[in-house]
């Protein structure tokens, strides 16, 4: 069926791709492909793009955490500078489904300019669509409306493949439309997600369900690939299980995500992996689909930059040079770029950052040092082919002198790598050893030569060399790390680093000495061994270079390596052949004959070193367009300066503006009407995990409300029997709810960061007694944190409820009480379309729009704004606006910062921050840990006016303040990626019918 409609396959509509750019070791003799396309085949060792072999070195980075798609393509091109030659991508179907039936993928939601910025940046694409994603997203991606499934989620239930089927067809389609088949960035697709934790007893891997999610995809004209993406390598759903996937893969996340001690690094290291897959999947090459690139964080947390020093530049030495121990070929890395759970659409055991601690941050800058760090390694692969097909042998002490090491070899018929680490992985001993390599023409031979030892200093790993090609070179072997070599005519440029006072060497065969020159530094060491000679030098903070015969030799320390670059050309998968010693980020380079043209960004004056590839006679050196005098050596060097100054700008103060601010909770007034609220009526729920323990639903989801804040109000008339009323709310971790009884304060559940707070019931003493016969409301608020994953099959905690799972009010039946209640205006049929179905919770402000930009607040209080504090417990809103006029041509992050509250003493409080209507920050000022807010251009307008709007729900007697607020500016760089547009931000309309 599928084959007949996939017709004849357009093979060279790639034109963005440089095939001359791809790695092409070998042949596509013994290659795999599947459902008539043979542009991505497969062995045992690699992925293979039309026929040539390539290393998918991949980023992890989720669209929908940045609703500006205008900026997709700056962070594609700060991965793509890396060396990176792939992007994942997860697509969250609560944001695309919000309401059953109705797939919306525009606007903001629009997945084009995902495709189209990784074609600009020459990057490929990993489709992962779920259904089910898990990614810390409410739901794990699944919309709210799925709480009602009447069936099993991820099973073969008939009602739950039906309530994907839309989504999974829509999805299908415009992921197949950009497939690499049709000329677009696609290369690959995963069904499902780490399809292997299953409720004791059940009968699993159902084989059917898993063939049911691929045809889904398949029938709507999928034909890349799939691969899988298990955790602990159980091996359910491998290449040759009844229901497969064409390639396995598992992720891992090795450290964990405790961050709250990042020196911590559990042991043991997996070394066992190649083997289990070799048993799994002999037949598909080695995929780590997911691997730790930072850490998610609870609420109460340390915050982000405690994840990014546990899965610091060591970790990634050492972690990652594991796995290419192991031979991993497909390897991406979850987070590259985190993003922002903006917009309520995060799970509840996050909070709004969702930073990770990745390489590159929240607001986009690429400081961090794993971020240089990763540039070091995945640029080696450009130039080391062999790892893609060297055969892996054990992990062994027998390559070194010292049993602290711990040596991995992975060879070919000619070149070999020893990937050497501590044998007690997560060491931070420094130990010297000496390390055994074979070589062709030389025998086995124990190095350093000319010096005692080589050295390990606290946690690192070394990917050593023997008979490695460069150009018309073989390096005999080298110990210090390649970063990259180019050949140019009859010269080849070979860039090699090491850390701090290590010692290293490399040998060159087939020169003498007297053919070998210092170029520049001092301390390198050179002998004759006998058909080949022998470089050796201590690593200082002085470069040395060294010209051996027609190669040069640039012996880097690592920091220095650092700020080397191969930039790509746009539009490649391959990257260029110039190197370049620059400052905070290349993203590409434009060569002619006679000229250069380096786009990048500046945090700083920046001397440009052109070291290999500029034109021999170089007419005119530009960055960003501007033309930049140069010198250019006799070698052919090029250096130039560029300068940068910080812009002179200025930023409002929040606190001067002028605020205007209005009671949120209308609702605790006598006059006050909820005549349009929803009656919670259903005297049975849609939820079949979760029986009622009340006369009627109080389910937020049976009635179609699953963002943020839920508001219940209950009517009873009093027999005056009243005196204490317990319920129990549930919204999540660190959820609160406050109770009121009229207008009158009951009590507020402040939440935790524990399990235990997550089911929690209150016992409140009634404040009055209450008269006789007379009628009474109770208007309960519960902060709904994000729907649960579903990570274990079937759990299904997808459908934990929230809002009021029980309650008893003393001297009455539960049935005495009728309840009402409210979420977002319209529940599923949610107002904003722009903003998507997530952006907007229960509020009275919210339900009326007035957290939309230019809301009318003429009538509104005049307020000095949020830290003007609020007496007793209830609900403000402050609504202000301003206005920017930021210098073109600079990157500048913008925060709002409050003060941090979580000092003993202070009182809580809730907050929500909306910047032009996005909801883009939740405080939970008792709880934590997340106080920095992090607003993108193209949300703030940044020459134009902005809207804020700050909501602030004191929850406990005596109210609560903000002690401070703030917008702070991050660190400011020059760029050149002046392609921003902002997001839509369609303003206040009146909404009728709104209550
Ligand atoms: C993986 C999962 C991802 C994400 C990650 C932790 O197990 O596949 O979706 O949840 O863990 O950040």
């Amino acid at each position: 069926m599928l084959f007949s409609k996939i017709g004849v396959i357009p093979l060279l509509g790639l034109s963005w791709l440089s095939s001359a750019q791809i790695l092409n070791v070998d042949s596509r003799s013994n290659a795999h492909s599947k459902r008539q396309q043979d542009i991505v085949t497969w062995d045992d060792k690699s992925l293979m793009i039309n026929g040539e072999r390539l290393m998918i070195f991949s980023a992890e980075f989720h669209p929908f955490r940045l609703p500006v798609p205008s900026l997709w393509l700056d962070v594609l091109q700060k991965i793509k500078a890396l060396g990176y030659t792939c992007v994942s991508f997860y697509v969250d179907w609560h944001l695309l489904e919000g309401k059953q039936g109705e797939f919306r993928a525009d606007g903001i939601f629009d997945l084009q300019p995902l495709f189209d910025a990784a074609k600009e940046a020459g990057l490929y694409l990993i489709a992962r669509p779920g259904p089910y994603i898990n990614a810390e997203v409410s739901g794990g991606g699944y919309p709210g409306w799925v709480q009602r499934v009447q069936g099993r989620l991820r099973t073969n239930d008939a009602a739950y493949l039906e309530a994907t089927a839309n989504y999974s067809a829509n999805i299908g389609r415009i992921i197949a439309e950009n497939q690499i088949t049709k000329g677009g960035p696609v290369i690959l697709y995963q069904p499902e997600n780490e399809y292997q934790s299953f409720v004791k007893g059940y009968n699993a891997p159902d084989y059917e369900y898993w063939e049911n999610v691929k045809k889904q995809f398949e029938d709507a004209g999928i034909v890349v690939p799939s691969i899988n993406n298990e955790a602990h390598m159980n091996g359910y759903i491998t290449t040759s299980t009844p229901a497969n996937v064409d390639i396995y893969g598992h992720d891992s996340y090795p450290v964990g995500f405790d961050c709250t001690r990042p020196d911590i690094w559990p042991t043991p290291l997996a070394t066992d992996w190649l083997a289990k897959n070799n048993k799994l999947a002999p037949d598909s090459p080695y995929a780590l689909l997911e691997f730790q690139g930072g850490g998610f964080q609870p609420p109460g947390g340390k915050g982000f930059e405690a994840c990014a020093i546990l899965t610091n530049h060591e970790f990634e030495r050492v972690v990652y040079k594991n796995n290419y121990a192991v031979g991993a070929t497909i390897f991406n890395i979850y987070m590259t770029f985190g993003g922002t759970n903006w917009g309520n659409l995060g799970h509840a055991e996050g909070y709004t950052s969702y930073d990770y601690g990745s390489p590159i941050t929240e607001e986009r800058l690429v400081w961090r040092e794993k971020y240089s760090e990763m540039k070091l390694q995945a640029n080696f692969f450009h130039v080391s082919p062999a790892y893609l097909v060297a055969d892996r042998f054990n992990s062994s002490l027998d390559w070194t002198n010292n049993p602290a090491i711990t040596v991995t070899p992975g060879m070919t018929k000619t070149t070999k790598f020893y990937i050497s680490r501590h044998t007690q992985y997560n060491s931070t001993q420094t130990v010297a050893y000496k390390l055994k390599v074979k070589t062709a023409k030389y025998g086995e031979l124990s190095v350093p030569q000319m010096s005692d030892s080589l050295s390990l200093t606290r946690r690192d790993s070394k990917i050593h060399l023997s008979d490695y090609p460069v150009g018309d070179h073989n390096l005999v072997y080298s110990t210090a790390e390649v970063f990259t070599w180019k050949k140019y005519g009859d010269k080849t440029v070979l860039v090699v680093y090491g850390g701090p006072n290590e010692v290293h060497e490399l040998a060159v065969e087939g020169h003498t000495p007297s053919q070998c020159e210092l170029l520049s530094g001092s301390g390198v060491k050179i002998e004759s061994k006998g058909g080949y000679v022998v470089a050796n030098w201590a690593v200082t903070s002085e470069r040395k270079v060294v010209r051996i015969g027609t190669l040069t030799v640039y012996m880097l320390n690592r920091n220095e390596a650092y700020n080397f670059y191969v930039p790509p050309v746009a539009k490649q998968i391959g990257l260029s052949e110039v190197i370049v010693k620059a400052g905070y980020l290349i993203r590409t380079v434009e060569v002619s004959s006679k000229s250069l043209n380096f786009v990048g960004d500046l945090n700083s004056t920046t001397t440009l070193e052109v070291i290999g590839g500029a034109p021999s006679s170089l007419k005119m050196l530009k960055f960003n367009g501007k033309s930049l005098k140069f010198k250019q050596d006799k070698n052919g060097v090029v250096t130039a300066k560029v300068a940068f100054a910080a812009p002179k700008m200025q930023v409002p103060k929040l606190g001067k503006l002028k605020w205007k601010k209005i009671d949120t909770l209308p609702e605790l007034s006598s006059s006050y009407s909820d005549a349009a609220w929803t009656r919670a009526d259903l005297k049975k729920t849609y939820n079949i995990a979760h029986p009622l323990r009340t006369p009627t639903s109080l389910y937020g989801g049976d009635y179609g409300y699953h963002t943020r804040t839920l508001i219940f109000r209950g009517e009873f008339t009093a027999n005056s029997q009243e005196k204490d009323f317990s319920i129990y709310t549930q919204g999540g971790m660190a959820f609160g709810s406050t109770v009121w009884l009229n207008d009158e304060f009951v009590g507020s559940y402040l939440g935790g960061s524990t399990w235990e707070s997550y089911n929690y019931t209150s016992k409140y003493t009634l404040p009055s007694r209450l008269e006789n016969g007379k009628r009474y409301t109770f208007t309960v608020v519960v902060d709904n944190m994000g729907l649960d994953g579903n990570y274990v099959i079937p759990e299904d905690r997808q459908k934990r409820p929230r809002g009021i799972i029980d309650y008893d009010l003393s001297g009455h039946t539960k049935s005495d009480i009728s309840w009402k209640l409210t979420g977002n205006l319209g529940g599923e049929n949610y107002l904003d379309k722009v903003r998507g179905p997530l952006n907007e919770g229960g509020l009275w402000v919210e339900r009326h729009g007035y957290h939309l930009p230019a809301p009318p607040t003429k009538d509104w209080a005049n307020s000095r704004g949020p830290t003007e504090g609020i007496e007793k417990p209830g609900i403000t809103f402050y609504s202000t606006s301003f206005d920017l006029d930021l210098p073109k041509g600079y990157d500048i992050p913008l925060s709002f910062t409050f003060a941090n509250s979580t000092a003993a003493g202070t009182k809580a409080y809730r907050a929500q921050l909306f910047v032009n209507g996005y909801q883009f920050g939740t405080v939970v000022s008792n709880i934590g840990p997340q106080t920095r807010f992090p607003v993108p251009q193209g949300i703030l307008d940044f020459n134009g006016k902005n809207y804020v709007g700050v909501s602030v729900w004191a929850l406990e007697k005596g109210g609560a303040k903000v002690e401070g607020l703030e917008l702070e500016v991050g660190m400011m760089t020059a760029t050149s990626f002046d392609k921003i547009k902002n997001a839509p931000v369609p303003k206040w309309e009146l909404r009728k019918g709104a209550y």
